[in-house]
């Protein structure tokens, strides 16, 4: 089957397939119903270890829902924790963190992931990557805060060296202004 070009969570999903091995470590910055979790858990193997942070009880519910239906839960601390405190919780390095932000597939949509705490949350998630580690962020701007939280985290990501950083941005310029977008974001070898 010939590669085909879907949304910007696909795209994440297949920097994290690239990028993961077994025995590695990840963070899910936004667990919402536990997909990422579940995909992050399953590659980092039986050895490795994803913790997974979000705001709403019932996303932890999910995410614990699916994770032991698919066998997966014993790879995984689930944190009833804003990513904002995402250094107090995690304190060794990690290969790859994702941050799918916005809100939670069929909750409140009134309980979103905001500018200020998306901020401080990746800035500590760059902090926290190893050396070659990836941070994936995707974004939806089809909403007033989304829309913030593309503009700041351009502006944050604009300004990173390139020599601690390489910074990619993918969108869809032909999907209207609310598109998502995926940022992949690797840390140097020695930044
Ligand atoms: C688009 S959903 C995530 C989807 C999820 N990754 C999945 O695979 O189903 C965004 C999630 O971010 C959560 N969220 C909002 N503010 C947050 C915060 N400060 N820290 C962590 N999660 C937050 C929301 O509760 C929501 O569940």
């Amino acid at each position: 089957m010939s590669y085909e070009l879907k949304s910007a969570r696909y795209l994440a999903a297949e920097y994290l397939r690239k990028i993961l091995e077994p025995g590695d470590r990840a963070i899910d910055a936004t667990m919402g119903n536990g997909h990422d979790t579940a995909l992050l858990c399953s590659l980092v193997g039986s050895e490795g270890h994803v913790d997974a942070f979000d705001v709403q009880p019932a996303a932890l519910e999910s995410t614990k829902s699916l994770l032991e239906a698919e066998g997966l839960l014993s790879r995984a601390s689930l944190y009833l924790l804003g990513h904002e405190h995402m250094a107090e919780a995690v304190n060794s390095p990690v290969k790859a963190i994702v941050f799918n932000l916005g809100w939670l597939p069929g909750g409140d949509h009134g309980v979103t992931t905001r500018v200020k705490t998306t901020l401080s949350a990746i800035e500590q998630a760059m902090d926290l990557l190893q050396p070659m580690g990836m941070l994936l962020v995707c974004v939806y701007p089809g909403h007033p805060e989304g829309e913030r939280e593309r503009d700041a985290v351009t502006e944050l990501f604009s300004a990173l060296s390139p020599r601690d950083f390489n910074v990619l941005e993918h969108r869809f310029p032909n999907a209207g202004p609310g598109a998502p977008l995926c940022f992949a974001v690797q840390k140097q070898r020695k930044a």
